[in-house]
C-alpha cells in the first residue's frame, strides 16, 4: 500500500533510466505526476514503467501549489537544482535532488537554508553512499584494518567521453563546470563517505579546457548525451587533476572526459600503512595486506540491493522519520566545498585554504 506520492521533475538519462523505474518497484511509493519539457519523455516513462496514475504536465510551477504528492525527485540539468528544490521545499515537500547539489557553493546553501527554513528533507543524489562495495570498504577502514589511511588517490580518465557537446553539459553557466563537477563529484563524495567526513584544510588544482575547444576539432567514435551541437558552447573542464589536504589522509585525483591516452583508468586506491584497497567505480575492491610473510590479495564478493533503488528507499525512510541521512544535504556539502575549491584554485593559480 503506497503510503508517499511522488513527482519527478525531468525525464532525461537518470530521471527516466534510475527515479522512474526505481519508484515503481517501491510498494511505498506511487508516481503521481512526471514533469518534463518535453512530454514524449515523460509519456514514454509513464508506459514502459506502467505508472497508471501518473499526470503528465511541462511546466514544474503548477505543481508548486497541489496537496496530492509528498516528495519530488528533481532530475535536472545542474543550473535548475537550486531555483528548483528551493520552490518544492517552499511549497512544503521533501526532495531528492540529482548531484551535484548545485552549479555553486552559493547556491548549495540556498538549498540548506530553504530546507532547514522549511523543516524538509533534503537528500542529494551521491548514490555511491548506497553502493555496497562502498559500503563495505567504509566499514574495513573505520575497523583500523588498513592501519592509518595516509592517501588515497583516484582516477577518472576516459580517452573520448565527452558528452553532448554544445548541450548543457559543455557549458559552464548551466553546468557548473566539466568532468569534475561531473564525474568527479561521485569519485570526491564517495571518497569522503568512507573517510567519515573529514575536515578539509587546503585544495589545490588545475582544470583544462584542451581537446573540446574548438568543437569542430574534436575527433570521437561515439558521444553519450550527444549528438554535438556546433552552434553551442564548450568551455568547461575535460580534463582536471586536483590534491586536497583534509585533517585526516591527503587526496589526489586525475579525471579526463578525453585525453590522448587510449584505455580508461576509474579507480579509487586507499593506502594504508597495513593495507591497501583498490575500488574499481561501481564494481568490487581489491585489498593488498601482508600474512605470514606474505603478500596476499582479496577481492571481497558482496551482495547488495540495487543502489539506485536503496537510495530511494532511504529518502522515503528520512522522509517518514525525519531524520537527515547519510544522502542529507548536510552531510554533503563538504563534496561541494572540494568541486569550487579546485575549480576556484585552478582560476587563482594558487592553493586555496580554509580556515580551520
Ligand atoms: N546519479 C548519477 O549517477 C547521475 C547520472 C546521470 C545524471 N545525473 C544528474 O542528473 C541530472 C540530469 O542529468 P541527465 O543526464 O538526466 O540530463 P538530461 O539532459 O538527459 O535530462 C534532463 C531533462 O530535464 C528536462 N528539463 C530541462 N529543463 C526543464 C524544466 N525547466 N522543466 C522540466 N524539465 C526540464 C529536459 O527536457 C531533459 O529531459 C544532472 O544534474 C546530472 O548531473 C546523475
Amino acid at each position: 500500500m503506497a503510503v508517499h506520492q511522488a513527482a519527478i521533475i525531468g525525464l532525461g538519462a537518470i530521471g527516466a533510466g534510475a527515479h522512474a523505474p526505481n519508484y515503481a518497484k517501491n510498494e511505498r511509493v506511487q508516481v503521481r505526476y512526471l514533469c518534463d519539457l518535453v512530454p514524449e519523455k515523460s509519456k514514454w516513462a509513464k508506459e514502459h514503467f506502467e505508472l497508471k496514475d501518473a499526470e503528465i504536465l511541462t511546466d514544474y510551477t503548477e505543481l508548486l501549489g497541489r496537496t496530492d504528492y509528498d516528495v519530488v525527485s528533481v532530475c535536472l540539468p545542474n543550473y535548475l537544482h537550486a531555483p528548483v528544490s528551493v520552490d518544492f521545499l517552499n511549497a512544503g515537500k521533501d526532495v531528492l535532488c540529482e548531484k551535484p547539489i548545485s552549479v555553486s557553493m552559493e547556491k548549495a546553501l540556498e538549498m540548506k537554508e530553504a530546507a532547514d527554513r522549511n523543516g524538509r528533507i533534503l537528500n542529494i543524489g551521491v548514490v555511491n553512499r548506497f553502493n555496497g562495495y562502498v559500503d563495505e570498504l567504509r566499514k574495513i577502514v573505520e575497523s583500523g584494518e588498513l592501519g592509518e589511511v595516509y592517501h588515497i588517490y583516484c582516477s577518472f580518465r576516459d580517452c573520448r567521453r565527452i558528452p553532448g557537446m554544445g548541450g548543457w553539459f559543455t557549458e559552464k553557466k548551466y553546468s557548473g563546470g566539466g568532468v569534475l563537477i561531473d564525474w568527479g563529484v561521485h569519485y570526491i563524495d564517495l571518497i569522503l563517505y568512507i573517510l567519515g567526513n573529514p575536515d578539509i584544510c587546503t585544495v589545490s588544482g588545475k582544470a583544462f579546457c584542451k581537446l573540446g575547444s574548438p568543437m569542430k576539432d574534436y575527433v570521437f567514435e561515439n558521444m553519450w548525451a550527444g549528438p554535438p551541437n556546433y552552434d553551442g558552447v564548450y568551455d568547461v573542464d575535460d580534463s582536471v587533476t586536483g590534491f586536497v589536504r583534509t585533517s585526516g589522509p591527503t587526496i589526489s585525483l586525475n579525471g579526463a572526459w578525453a585525453q590522448n591516452i587510449g584505455e580508461s583508468e576509474c579507480f579509487i586506491d586507499f593506502l594504508g600503512t597495513k593495507g591497501g584497497a583498490r575500488l574499481q567505480y561501481g564494481k568490487e575492491f581489491t585489498l593488498t595486506q601482508t600474512a605470514d610473510g606474505k603478500v596476499v590479495h582479496h577481492t571481497p564478493e558482496i551482495s547488495a540491493p540495487d543502489m539506485f533503488y536503496a537510495e530511494i528507499d532511504a529518502f522515503l525512510d528520512s522522509v517518514e522519520t525525519r531524520e537527515k541521512n547519510r544522502a542529507n544535504i548536510d552531510r554533503v556539502l563538504i563534496t561541494q566545498k572540494i568541486l569550487n575549491g579546485i575549480y576556484d584554485s585552478s582560476t587563482k593559480n594558487r592553493e586555496i585554504v580554509f580556515p580551520s
